[in-house]
C-alpha cells in the first residue's frame, strides 16, 4: 500500500460538490435565521405609516416573509389588516346575539349595522388583497392595479369608520365603549395597510 497516495479525482470532484453543498446550505440558513437588515426594513418602511409602533408590533414578525421587498411588506400588511377585520365583524355579531339591551334598541341596530359595514371592510380588503397579488404587465396597467388597491383600501377605511359614526347618537354605555374602541384599532390596522401600499406605488410611479 502506498503512503503519499494523491487524492483521486474522484475523490476531489466529491470534495468540490460537498463544500458547495455546504455552502448552499449555510445561505439558506441565513435566509431564515432573522437578520438586523429585514428587522430594520420593517421598522424603516413603518415610520411613514401614522400609528408606526403598531405597525412595527403588527408586523415585524414577518420579517422574514417580508425580506425587504415593499410589494410583499403590502401584502401582509393588507393580510393583517383582513384578519382584524374578520374578528371584529365576528365579535359584534357575537355581542349583538349575546346581549340583552333591553329597551336600548339603538344599540342593538348600531351593532347590527357595525355588522353590515365590516362585511363591507371585508370584502374591499379581501377585493385589495387580491389586486396586490396580481401585479404586473406594462407600467400603465401596473398603476391602475395599484391604484385599485388604493381604491379598496380607502373603501374600507370608510365602511369602518361607518361603524364607529353609528355610536355617535348612542348616549355612552360599555358596548359603546367597548366596541368603538375595538374599532379605532382595526382602523389603525387598515390606515397603516394603506400607507405602506401607498409608499409601495409611490415605488412604482416615480421608479
Ligand atoms: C445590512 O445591509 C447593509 C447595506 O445594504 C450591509 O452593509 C450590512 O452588512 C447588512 N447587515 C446585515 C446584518 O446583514
Ligand atoms: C364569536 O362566537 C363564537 C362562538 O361562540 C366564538 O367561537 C368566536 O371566537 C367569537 N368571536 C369573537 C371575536 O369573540
Amino acid at each position: 500500500m502506498k503512503l503519499h497516495h494523491p487524492p483521486s479525482l474522484p475523490f476531489l470532484l466529491l470534495a468540490t460538490v460537498l463544500i458547495h453543498l455546504s455552502a448552499i446550505t449555510f445561505s439558506t440558513a441565513a435566509a431564515t435565521v432573522p437578520t438586523a437588515n429585514n428587522t430594520d426594513f420593517i421598522r424603516a418602511s413603518c415610520g411613514t405609516t401614522l400609528y408606526p409602533e403598531l405597525c412595527y408590533t403588527s408586523l415585524s414578525g414577518y420579517a422574514n416573509v417580508v425580506r425587504q421587498d415593499p410589494a410583499r411588506l403590502a401584502r401582509v400588511a393588507i393580510g393583517v389588516s383582513l384578519s382584524k377585520a374578520r374578528l371584529m365583524a365576528s365579535y359584534v355579531s357575537n355581542l349583538s346575539r349575546q346581549a340583552d339591551y333591553g329597551s336600548d334598541h339603538r344599540a342593538a341596530s348600531v351593532l347590527h349595522d357595525c355588522h353590515t359595514v365590516f362585511g363591507d371592510a371585508i370584502d374591499g380588503i379581501t377585493g385589495s388583497l387580491q389586486q396586490m397579488r396580481q401585479l404586473g404587465g406594462s407600467p400603465e396597467a401596473l398603476r391602475f392595479q395599484v391604484s385599485n388597491v388604493q381604491t379598496y383600501l380607502s373603501a374600507a377605511l370608510t365602511n369602518e369608520d361607518t361603524c364607529t359614526d353609528g355610536f355617535d347618537d348612542v348616549p355612552d354605555c360599555p358596548v359603546k365603549s367597548d366596541v368603538s374602541g375595538r374599532v379605532v384599532k382595526v382602523k389603525k390596522v387598515t390606515s397603516n395597510a394603506l400607507a405602506l401600499v401607498n409608499s409601495y406605488a409611490s415605488k412604482v410611479t416615480n421608479p
